[in-house]
């Protein structure tokens, strides 16, 4: 088999260079690209450079080397399309089919999955005919990732910056490990929690435990491929934020109850992939707790936290929303595991075996889903990408089509 190929286009804005950067990374990890920018583009990066890093000819019309049919041949050969940035500009005329330069007669011509990571000033992205050309480009199934909320051109700062090209890089390995299924979390708002809750006990020690959010991440980036709008509640993880997923950062299993609870009141799917404490100190104490010399140090009384699992299961939000939990285990897993999808009145479990070095803080995972119908699914050792594909599956097939 040859080597992937990707068709980059760029559109003209200041973003232009970042993309630079996602070339890099397609081309090292093994993708034929072949560079399509815009004619205002070159405004911020020149041909040289996209043709230097790519290895390829990098040309804008489709005057040049007519003989060759480019404007045809370059879709169609193609096996994913990313534009990045995407202008407004870009979005409109992609959403209206024109065809005026060689980028946009690729996107008419090319049949694989198609990624717009966008970048503009806020104003822009919010207005109208922005959001309807995107609306319109997400029905037809390209995957347009939100940008990320920051610094933009001046000094000014505001949700329309580009998302960092390696999250980008991340959106494009997903969309193409899926080929041509339809982005079928498209229209979808899901929400995931990761990491785990730390409970203070005074201002510099907590009770915690050893979730890395990997797990939870993956799950992130794999629904952003498949079209979802993702808010991902984040508690205490060291990860880099996923391009295109609204990231909320919380402490406690309190903090991350209200979060989860507040974005769920919109969503269709809610997965509980968070390590969440379910006893934290009865007192929190304003002063570093200190040792006394010949004194027995006091137990540390602890109070329950809420179940968010159980609880959003019990009352969900909206009709039909599909509730995931997930199950860390060490002993007996499938028999805790199945008592614990009845106890929590969840559809979906994902039941994991876990120790000190397994699972946790690892790039791979090993699993079974439970479902509320009965049914068993293994999901053998792999990365925890695989898991995450695996639990969107379990949820589009068994019950997204009662609210299609
Ligand atoms: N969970 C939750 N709120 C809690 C504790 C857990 O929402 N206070 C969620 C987790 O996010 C996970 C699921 O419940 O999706 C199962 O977590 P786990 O720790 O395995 O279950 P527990 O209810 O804590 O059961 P036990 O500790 O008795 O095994």
């Amino acid at each position: 088999m040859g080597k992937p190929k990707v068709v980059l286009g760029v559109s003209g804005g200041i973003a232009a260079y970042k993309a630079c950067e996602l070339l890099r990374r397609l081309t090292e990890s093994g993708h034929d690209v072949r560079v399509v920018p815009t004619a205002s583009s070159l405004n911020f990066v020149g041909e040289a450079t996209w043709a230097a890093l790519s290895g390829n000819p990098a040309s804008t019309e489709v005057w040049e080397t007519v003989h060759e049919v480019p404007h045809v041949r370059i879709g169609q050969g193609a096996d994913l399309v990313v534009v990045a940035p995407a202008t407004a500009d870009m979005l409109a005329k992609a959403a209206h089919g024109l065809a005026d330069d060689l980028l946009t007669n690729t996107l008419l011509t090319a049949r694989c999955p198609v990624v717009f990571a966008p970048a503009m000033h806020t104003e822009m992205w919010e207005h109208p005919a922005t959001q309807e050309n995107v609306a319109t480009l997400r029905r037809r199934g390209a995957v347009v990732i939100e940008p990320a909320v920051g610094r933009l051109t001046g000094k000014d700062t505001g949700k329309g910056r580009l998302p960092d090209p390696e999250e980008i890089f991340e959106v494009c390995r997903q969309v193409l490990r899926r080929g041509v299924a339809a982005p079928d979390l498209a229209g979808r708002h899901v929400v995931i929690s990761a990491g785990g809750t730390r409970e203070p006990l005074d201002p510099v020690r907590f009770l915690g435990n050893r979730s890395s959010g990997k797990q939870g991440y993956a799950l992130a980036r794999t629904a952003v491929a498949r079209g979802a709008r993702v808010t991902l509640v984040a508690a205490n993880t060291a990860l880099a934020d996923p391009a295109g997923v609204d990231v909320v950062r919380v402490g406690t299993a309190v903090q991350l109850r209200e979060a989860v609870l507040k974005a769920a009141s919109d969503a269709d799917v809610v997965v509980m992939a968070a390590a969440v404490a379910d006893f934290r100190p009865a007192e929190y104490a304003g002063g570093k707790i200190k040792k006394k010399d010949g004194e027995d140090p006091a137990p540390v009384a602890l109070v329950r936290n809420p179940d968010v699992l159980a609880e959003i299961s019990a009352d969900r939000a909206r009709e039909g929303q599909v509730v995931v939990g997930f199950a860390a285990e060490t002993d007996d897993v499938l028999d805790n595991g199945r008592a614990k999808l009845r106890r929590k009145g969840c559809d979906l479990l994902v039941v994991n075996e876990v120790g000190e070095t397994r699972t946790f803080g690892s790039e791979e995972n090993e699993a079974i889903i439970l479902s509320s119908d009965g049914s068993e699914m293994p999901v053998p050792y792999g990365p925890k990408e695989v898991l995450a594909e695996a639990v969107w599956d379990q949820v589009t097939r068994r019950y997204m089509p009662r609210r299609a």
